[in-house]
């Protein structure tokens, strides 16, 4: 088994589309209750930043029909699958970590993405910095590290293995553990001390999920990519049936064939001076 997984999962994540749209009805509503939420005026410009496959951005070129607004993604994939229907919205390959605008911003809005980004202490004022006046940051982040399902995910690397040995490397066990989106009291910290306003807010959505593994299909197009993508295949397969088998002990199949799975989320809306 190779160490493949550089220390910054993103860096390394494959993005499928057709996986990820899956569960596109559960997906979006996140992010519709954070943009029915953002109170900017007549906005010229705006940003979708990790866009994926752009359902959310064209909910936002549909409620400010005059502004410009740009969709930013480093994933080819996904871009493409955006690109793929007309409109005026304009797609741009590029990554977060190292992107600025060709021009202030309205509104900065990310659902689902920034947790894929590390360092936020110095990744959330940098984003405030290229806003104008009375400009937004709207944010939603999965508040997931603490739930059985990524808690699970991390001990069946650490034991799920034959006689509970260890499945893949040190590095990718390393890099799984990072906590990916910090508490809701640190970044109203961070933002309050210099913007006008913070609204910020966690919503758990009780999710009904369908078919045999519903938690396992879920977490596979998102925080299970990095482990997938750095597996050979014995390990994917060993890893896989392990850790679906411990899902399904965690998040039993209701009398209907559903499965709840509770999926807590942090929203921040910060607008600046
Ligand atoms: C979970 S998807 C969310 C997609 C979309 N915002 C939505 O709500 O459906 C995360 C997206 O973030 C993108 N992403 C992750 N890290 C990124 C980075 N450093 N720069 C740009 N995009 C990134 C991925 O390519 C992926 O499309």
């Amino acid at each position: 088994m190779s160490p493949r997984v550089q220390p910054d999962p993103t860096a390394s994540t494959h993005w499928d589309p057709t996986l990820y749209l899956k569960f596109s009805d559960q997906r979006l509503r996140p992010a519709l209750d954070l943009l029915d939420r953002v109170r900017v005026e007549s906005p010229e410009t705006i940003y979708d930043l990790g866009c994926g496959s752009g359902n959310a951005t064209r909910m936002i070129a549909q409620r400010w029909p005059s502004a410009s607004v740009y969709g930013v993604d480093s994933s080819r994939e996904m871009l493409e699958q955006a690109a793929a229907k007309p409109g005026k919205i304009r797609w741009i390959d590029a990554d977060i970590r190292a992107w600025s605008p060709s021009e202030t911003a309205d509104l900065l809005y990310s659902n689902a993405t920034l947790h894929w980004v590390e360092r936020h202490e110095e990744l959330f004022p940098r984003l405030l910095g290229y806003l104008k006046p009375g400009g937004c940051l709207a944010v939603q982040m999965p508040l997931s590290w603490s739930a059985p399902s990524h808690r699970l995910m991390r001990e069946t690397l650490a034991n799920g293995g034959a006689g509970g040995k260890a499945i893949g490397s040190e590095q990718l066990r390393q890099s799984v553990a990072r906590v990916w989106v910090a508490s809701a009291e640190f970044y109203y910290d961070l933002l309050a001390r210099s913007v006008k306003s913070v609204d910020i807010w966690q919503t758990e959505y009780l999710q009904q999920l369908e078919g045999r593994d519903p938690v396992l299909e879920w977490v596979k197009s998102t925080g299970l990519r990095p482990i997938l993508d750095d597996f050979d295949d014995e390990e994917r397969t060993a890893y896989l049936a392990e850790y679906g088998r411990r899902l399904r002990s965690a998040y039993p199949m209701r009398p209907d064939g559903r499965t709840l799975y509770p999926f807590r989320r942090l929203f921040i809306i910060a607008t600046v001076y």
